[in-house]
């Protein structure tokens, strides 16, 4: 099933041997526009691949170049609150992995559990907490991809948080860095859910991006991972947030991450 799709996709986009993918979190589809000699693939027409129902997400798998490098992106995720399996994002990876992924750039919209983490930042994400109950490894393990009690320390690759920092240094783009707080959604929080995953650990709350980090350290696939912080969590400030808030902020910072995220492929 796997092995189909990734032949799929291989022969529809002349896919050759590409070592990044890159997936986009909402509002942030302008990455694809930023990419050269694009050919691209919907996600109903391959075979045995999920559905995106959010708006905000595309639905499509993109080839295309940042200079030499090939690089794959799906413009477009999938969230467990649309009631997917958990495992659906497992396949998804483990299709990156067929196609010879070896680092995989993860992005999304996040709610800010910080006061000095504003709208508008881009949070580099050096840690996770996975507050869902939700696992893409629950089930048989194959041995193929990797262990059935993987670690999950260094999640998010050191190595490519130091390049990332190094990069936006040299772009004088402000990087924060924190620890992502991954709630199954799809509501946004209470005020009273907020205050906890602050008490517990949290610099930005968001409802993707997770199980797929799973999956990819599972399979031995390395992490990079950007938040763009497109509101303060409810009641953090006098606030209410909205989908049409995030995808406006996200909207607006997405220059400034696309600029990170193309130097940063360019830059290895
Ligand atoms: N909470 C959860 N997910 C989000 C938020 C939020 O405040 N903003 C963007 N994605």
């Amino acid at each position: 099933m796997i092995k189909d799709a990734a032949e799929y996709i291989r022969k529809k986009l002349e896919i050759k041997s590409p070592k990044t993918a890159v997936i986009l979190g909402s509002g942030l589809s302008g990455f694809a526009k930023c990419l050269e000699n694009v050919v691209s693939v919907s996600y109903a027409d391959i075979p045995n691949f999920p559905k995106t129902t959010v708006s905000g997400h595309k639905g499509e798998l993109i080839k295309g170049y940042i200079g030499d490098e090939e690089i794959i992106c799906l413009n477009g995720r999938f969230h467990l609150y649309e009631g997917h399996n958990p495992k659906v994002i497992a396949d998804v990876i483990h299709i990156l992995k067929e196609l010879g992924i070896k680092q995989l750039i993860v992005t999304n919209a996040a709610g800010s559990l910080n006061l000095d983490m504003a709208p508008g930042s881009i949070m580099l994400i050096s840690d996770h907490i996975n507050f869902s109950g939700k696992n893409p490894l629950i089930g048989p393990n194959d041995e193929n991809y990797g262990l059935r009690f993987p670690a999950l320390n260094n999640a998010y690759s050191p190595h490519l948080r130091n390049q990332c920092k190094e990069i936006a240094a040299s772009l004088n783009i402000e990087l924060k860095e924190g620890t992502y707080f991954y709630v199954l959604g799809p509501n946004f929080e209470t005020s009273a859910e907020i205050r906890a995953f602050r008490t517990l650990g949290g610099d930005a709350v968001g409802m993707s991006t997770v199980p797929e980090v799973i999956s990819a350290v599972h399979c031995s696939i390395d992490v990079l991972g950007l938040s763009v912080i497109t509101n303060y969590g409810a009641g953090l400030v006098d606030n209410t947030p909205s989908h049409q808030e995030t995808l406006l902020e996200a909207n607006k910072a997405s220059e400034k991450l696309i600029k990170l995220v193309t130097t940063f492929i360019k830059g290895r």
